[in-house]
């Protein structure tokens, strides 16, 4: 579910005219719904209602400052992959006892940065990791908390590229592994074993893939269990796919809580939760003008103002994103066919391939749906142009929460060398 919507014909996030703002702010730009935001946040605590449970926004779907701010204000801790994910998580108000940091190649500044700043959790993703946290804790008389990402081996994810939790893929200790990983830290006095952690990719679609993990780390946790490591957290990571419009229905929210009661909860523990996607995808749209309606021998194009740099799911993973008029279409105009594309320099800046839309002309609005996951959050200067601007709306009101760079800013960052 999200908030945005016609009224008399022009598209609407929440009460604002997207028309509106667009005049004001210029295109492309994103704009997020902080209801939407706040909507589907709710629908995790209550799907999770009666459990122990720490919902962690995963901060690299969206990691906008006032994005953060509306999910702490709700009870949110984060998921961080970074130093600098860490500090944004705490600059919006997320508690640091909210906080855990995952990812495959934590360094050692952000390490002594996370245990200064007393996080919740390490999830140390291997032994040469484990080692060094270990003795960064060691020296400063601290002990880490930790839990060890496991890699059970299975396939899941809406693609290839963000498929993580394959033997062969780098995330995580193989689950044959881990228990010897465990005993060792055992003994380790700059860490303390709070937890096991699993997270096997994004937008997956289906809940056997989640099913299947969840087992394995029940298994593995029991086998700790006997070896005599207490485990009382576990953090099942995030993935929950959502639906982009394309006719497949993606799981529910309240099925997916249904299978962590049933595998995860029997087992007496903490339960952290990461998501990402299923909180902020539907709740961002990316406005872009159309600049020029073009046609060859073979094709017709809507070349947009928005390219590839800004949101580069489609070019990426072949990521479909349902594209829309901001003026609704006319009841009864029949559709055309066209490419729409992007004005980057790269046969790649391609959002959609013979896609069916109401007629549109240079000059109209029009909108690509479910941008708010890993779409801001990926953009690049790509061909020099400047990150767009993000929106937030709240019913009628809307504030500019991440401005657009102008050139100035943007040079200033590169010094000549003195013999230039
Ligand atoms: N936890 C960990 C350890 C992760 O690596 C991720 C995502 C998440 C949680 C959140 O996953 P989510 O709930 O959002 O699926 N750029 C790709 C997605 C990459 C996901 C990376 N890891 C895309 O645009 O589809």
């Amino acid at each position: 579910m999200h908030r945005f919507a016609y009224r008399n014909g022009v598209l609407h996030a929440e009460d604002a005219s997207l028309e509106a703002i667009a005049s004001e702010v210029g295109t492309p730009f994103y704009c997020y719904s902080e209801a939407t935001l706040r909507e589907h946040l709710r629908a995790f605590e209550e799907a999770f209602a009666g459990l122990d449970v720490l919902i962690a926004y995963s901060v690299k779907a969206n990691p906008n400052l006032a994005v953060i701010r509306v999910l702490a204000s709700e009870g949110a801790g984060a998921d961080v992959v970074s130093g600098g994910e860490l500090r944004r998580a705490l600059a919006a108000g997320v508690p640091a006892q909210k906080i855990v940091f995952s990812g495959v190649g934590k360094t050692r500044e952000e390490m002594a940065l996370a245990l200064e700043e007393g996080i919740y959790q390490f999830n140390i993703e291997s032994g040469p990791e484990l080692d060094t946290l270990n003795e960064i804790a060691g020296s400063r008389g601290a002990r880490a908390p930790i839990a060890v990402r496991i890699n059970p081996d299975i396939a899941a994810g809406g693609h290839e590229k963000i498929s993580t939790g394959r033997a062969a893929d780098k995330f995580g200790v193989a689950w044959t592994r881990a228990r010897e990983l465990y005993v060792r830290a055992a003994r380790m006095a700059g860490v303390e074993i709070k937890g096991v952690d699993i997270h096997i990719g994004s937008q997956i679609s289906d809940l056997a893939p989640f099913r299947a993990a969840f087992e394995k780390v029940a298994d593995v946790v029991k086998d700790l269990r006997t070896d005599g490591i207490s485990i009382e957290r576990i953090d099942i990571g995030g993935g929950l796919g959502i639906s982009y419009g394309e006719g497949r229905d993606a799981p529910l929210t309240d099925d997916y809580a249904a299978l962590i009661r049933e595998i995860i909860a029997p087992l007496g523990v903490k339960i952290v939760v990461e998501p990402g996607r299923a909180i902020v995808g539907e709740a961002g749209v990316l406005v872009t003008r159309v600049l020029y309606d073009k046609e060859n021998e073979w094709r017709r194009f809507l070349v947009l103002d928005a390219g590839m740099n800004d949101l580069i799911r489609p070019a990426l993973y072949g990521s479909f994103h349902a594209f829309a008029p901001v003026r609704g279409p006319i009841d009864g105009a029949s559709p055309v066919v066209v490419d729409i594309v992007g004005p980057v320099c790269e046969s790649s800046d391609v959002f959609a391939k013979e896609r069916a839309l109401p007629v549109m002309r240079a000059g109209d609005l029009g909108v690509f749906m479910t941008a708010g996951a890993y779409g801001a959050a990926l953009a690049s200067q790509y061909n020099s142009r400047p990150l767009i601007p993000e929106v937030m709306v709240r019913g009628g009101r809307w504030a500019i929460i991440r401005k657009r760079p102008t050139f100035e800013q943007t040079i200033a960052a590169e010094p000549l060398p003195d013999w230039l």
